[in-house]
């Protein structure tokens, strides 16, 4: 058969303690071609639907990153087979065994309430860890359940768990978020899918991860309508089967404007292989504004420094505006333009930590609530600094990319979470940097 299944750590709290650092020697302009992974948002919540049905999920080009493999270990926990051969995962959920996600899985990894909604649709029942503080902000998922009290789920709260309860099914109703939540679209959906008659969210996420788990989940028989606009449209049915093809995950687009930026912070030459630039648009925008040269094609953008940078101000929003996650990383190439830029961050109110250690890096960045203006064109210096969040520690190694001498890059397990191999990547395309114990 040749597929294997990895072998998952006897704990938890195992996958998260290995401290390896990044050892990076700034300056060396990068060349060369960078290839982009599949989305892992786009991928959590592709794993959790394989919850919704007795059938066999298949999905391709899932990354192989520390996320994706405790999203894995989630759905062992529930009840459900993985098979992973490379980037192709298999599951099957014959049944749901345990319908929960403890708290230890939930604190690393807020995207585990995504099998909230599934769970409740397929088993009557859901028991999932109150997700708690996180590193970017408080982060509730309050939306998710007041969206599934409208479907007719019973929601209470206990011993720091939630628990939803729908024991004779699930009914459609007409929801409106007061907010756009982009797994609270998510799960809401796949929930929606097993509920009786017809569900109409408004004010729903339009990102092309949910547009991905649409696609998904009607390829496994689900009936949606309108998903990428503000109102997704969706009659129940009475059961969803497994996939009719393998479902192929859409390209990481956060990854692969990570890269556009690292070709355009160290002056050099970066064309990113199998990207959809149009997903990308808003930063492509910016980039180009900046003076940063972007020619593309069908799967590939090619980042041509040229000229001098420029500070161009971003706020960021709602696909499809500018990523919040694209937000450091934008932010550490702004310490190399001329004049001043001024970063909004409205999704989230605590985003900004990188900030904090692109100073040591010698960076000229004032903090004012929401705000970060930065003064461009520092000499940034090596410095030994602290990834705090996924997003900040790519913006940290991108920082470290054009800084004098060497950055020590500690906590590299929040890269890890969601970049695959970003090392050998960057390394392909000339930077020197080294993974160290
Ligand atoms: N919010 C609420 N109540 C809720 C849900 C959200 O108040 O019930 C608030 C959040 O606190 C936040 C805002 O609404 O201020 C938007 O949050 P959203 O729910 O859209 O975020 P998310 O679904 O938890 C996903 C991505 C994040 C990404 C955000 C915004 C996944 C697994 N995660 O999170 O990705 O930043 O959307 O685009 O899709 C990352 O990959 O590094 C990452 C953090």
């Amino acid at each position: 058969m040749g597929t294997k299944t990895e072998t998952a750590p006897t704990t938890y709290t195992a996958i998260y303690t290995h401290m390896d650092k990044f050892v990076i020697q700034g300056g060396t302009p990068l060349h060369g071609a960078i290839p982009t992974s599949g989305s892992k948002n786009a991928a959590l919540p592709a794993i959790a639907a394989a919850l919704l049905t007795d059938g066999e999920v298949q999905l391709r080009r899932i990354p192989r990153v520390r996320d994706i493999r405790t999203m894995e270990r989630l759905l062992e926990d529930i009840g459900t087979e993985v098979q992973v051969n490379g980037e192709d995962v298999t599951l099957q959920t014959r049944q749901i065994v345990s319908p929960e996600a403890p708290y230890e899985l939930v604190k690393t990894m807020r995207a585990s309430s995504l099998v909230l909604g599934p769970l409740v649709a397929r088993a009557g029942r859901a028991r999932v860890s109150m997700p708690g503080g996180c590193a970017i902000g408080a982060r509730p998922i309050n939306l998710h359940l007041a969206a599934l009290e409208q479907l007719g789920a019973t929601i209470s709260q206990e011993y720091g768990y939630i628990e939803a309860n729908a024991p004779r099914g699930l009914k459609g109703a007409h929801i409106r978020f007061d907010r756009i939540t982009v797994t609270g679209t998510e799960d809401l959906m796949m929930a929606a899918t097993l509920a009786s008659g017809e569900t109409v969210m408004e004010n729903a996420a339009r990102e092309p991860e949910v547009e991905d788990l649409a696609r998904l989940l009607i390829s496994m028989g689900a009936k949606i309508e309108g998903a990428g606009t503000s109102t997704i449209r969706i009659q129940g049915v009475d059961r969803l089967h497994g996939t009719d093809a393998p479902h192929i995950i859409i390209a990481d687009r956060i990854e692969a404007g990570t890269f556009l930026i690292a070709g355009a912070i160290t002056r050099g030459d970066v064309r990113v292989t199998g990207c959809v630039p149009e997903h990308l648009d808003a930063l492509i925008a910016k980039m180009q504004q900046a003076g940063v040269q972007i020619g593309r094609g069908a799967d590939w953008l090619q980042v041509t420094a040229g000229g001098p940078l420029r500070a161009v101000d971003i706020t960021t929003e709602e696909h499809p505006g500018f990523a919040t996650d694209l937000q450091a990383q934008y932010m550490a190439l702004m310490t190399q333009a001329e004049g001043i830029s001024l970063i909004t961050e409205t999704i989230f109110e605590n985003r900004f930590m990188h900030a904090q250690e692109l100073l040591r890096m010698g960076a000229n960045i004032r903090l004012e609530g929401k705000q970060a203006i930065v003064a461009g064109q520092t000499t940034l210096s090596g410095a030994g600094v602290i990834a705090s969040d996924l997003r900040a520690s790519a913006s940290l190694v991108l920082a470290a990319l054009v800084a004098r001498g060497e950055t020590v890059v500690d906590r590299v397990y929040h890269i890890d979470r969601g970049y695959e191999q970003i090392e050998a990547k960057l390394i392909a395309a000339g930077a020197d940097i080294q993974r160290v114990e």
